[in-house]
């Protein structure tokens, strides 16, 4: 049954006000789940988002309790983070089957790094129309992974497939996001054996199975929900606080905002927004943490359409995460597609409402954003891609004021 919010739009009043609590980081939960194939004892989770992303990696490791090397086709061609168990599940069973993953479609999002490193660990990898099967014949081996780009998912995949490999496996280039340290300590608190966390080399000595030992992971607050809260606010708040969050995730976005003009005031685990009438352009290059993260480029730009000027936005990471763009420019943005990697966008610009349809989780947030700024009443359909990443979210945007509902939508 498809669902959709309808919204009405404040056109362009700041008028949301009160506290909003950020939830557990989606893209933390969906690493240290397959995580727990790592261990010989349970995990407790703590701070877990009611997602839908949460339900189908529960699903995927239901389904290793009746065959412990495959995952679910048909659970696994639904969300990218699936591909991630497939570290885990090699290490410790010696095999994994999976189909190639699916998730937002954000362009290209080619699995090479991980196939790649698997063969440098000594895996066999056999492909038949994108379904993978990969066997570790014996243990993996620890190996010295160079990765010609940054990947996220591939470095947590290699780094959790290494904490059960034969020896030292250093990794190259790696990601640097919060979530991938956070992770990684939480694994040596329970016997692994990772160094180089927050930079771009790890290195893990191989060992036995990990023990939590009644040890509970708390899912750390979730930066993408927090820094979309806060582009929210800054669009349509008159005063809101976003709680449960950690700011110093966040330097680059927040420091954007407060330069446009944003009234932004930080302490540990706070943010206080009030909007103003009005904003300067601000620049946006998207770029691995620490820089500006490409999950925020789209309601990124839902800002930049209010804010005075010329300015462009470079992402250097997809090359099709552009696809939110044109129904922005049918509700009254001015932006122009430039190439896959930038657009150019000249504001302020007066939105009026529009039925769109999510194209992918962070684009639908962005709807989201864009009607709230509207006039008049628009609907997002395909509400389940925004409930991907968002619990709930009608509920906690109406408690700042938001006119916002859920209605079947056909
Ligand atoms: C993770 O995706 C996040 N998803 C994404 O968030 C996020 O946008 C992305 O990192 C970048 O920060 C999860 O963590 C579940 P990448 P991931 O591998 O790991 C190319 C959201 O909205 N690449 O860092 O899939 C790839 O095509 C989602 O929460 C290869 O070429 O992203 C891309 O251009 C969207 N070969 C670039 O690397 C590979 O083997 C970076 O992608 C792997 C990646």
């Amino acid at each position: 049954m498809r669902e959709r919010f309808v919204v009405e739009g404040l056109n362009g009043q700041k008028k949301l006000q009160g506290e909003i609590a950020v939830r557990g980081a989606k893209n933390a939960v969906l690493k240290i789940l397959p995580a727990t194939v790592l261990f010989a004892d349970e995990v407790e989770l703590q701070n877990v988002p009611h997602i839908e992303d949460v339900d189908r990696m529960r699903e995927l490791l239901e389904g290793l309790k009746t065959n412990q090397t495959i995952l679910r086709k048909d659970i696994a061609e639904r969300f990218r983070a699936s591909i991630v168990l497939t570290g885990p599940v090699l290490a410790r069973y010696g095999a994994v089957e999976f189909p190639f993953p699916g998730g937002c479609v954000l362009g290209e999002r080619a699995i090479d790094l991980f196939l790649n490193g698997f063969k440098a660990m000594g895996a066999s990898v056999v492909e038949d129309d994108s379904y993978f099967k990969i066997t570790a014949n014996g243990k993996l081996k620890g190996a010295h992974i160079i990765f010609p780009l940054v990947s996220v998912t591939a470095t947590e995949t290699l780094m959790m497939a290494a904490v059960l490999a034969e020896g030292e496996t250093i990794i190259e280039n790696a990601a640097m996001e919060p979530e991938i340290g956070y992770l990684a300590e939480f694994l040596n608190s329970c016997g692994a054996q990772i160094s180089g966390m927050n930079t771009p080399v790890l290195r893990i000595q191989g060992g036995e199975l990990l023990r939590a030992e009644g040890k509970p992971f708390v899912v750390p607050p979730d930066r993408i929900e927090t820094g979309s809260f806060a582009i929210l606010a800054a669009l349509a708040g008159k005063d809101v606080t976003i709680t449960n969050c950690d700011p110093s995730w966040l330097n680059v976005p927040l420091s954007l905002l407060a330069q446009a003009g944003v009234l932004v005031e930080t302490t540990q685990n706070t943010i206080r927004i009030r909007g103003a009438s009005e904003y300067r352009m601000v620049p946006v290059r998207t770029h691995e943490y620490p820089g500006f993260p490409t999950d925020l480029q789209a309601p990124m730009a839902v800002f930049m359409s209010q804010c005075a000027g010329e300015g462009s936005i470079l992402e250097t990471i997809f090359d099709g995460r552009f696809r939110y763009v044109d129904d922005l420019v049918v509700m009254g943005a001015d932006m122009t597609v430039m190439n896959p990697h930038r657009i150019l966008i000249r504001g302020p610009k007066k939105l009026t409402r529009k039925n769109l349809e999510s194209p992918d989780l962070r684009g639908g947030l962005a709807y989201l954003l864009a009607a709230t700024v509207a006039e008049g009443t628009s609907t997002i359909d395909n509400a389940y891609l925004i409930d991907r990443g968002y619990e709930r979210i009608e509920e906690r945007l109406s408690k700042l004021g938001l006119s916002i509902k859920r209605e079947t939508s056909q």
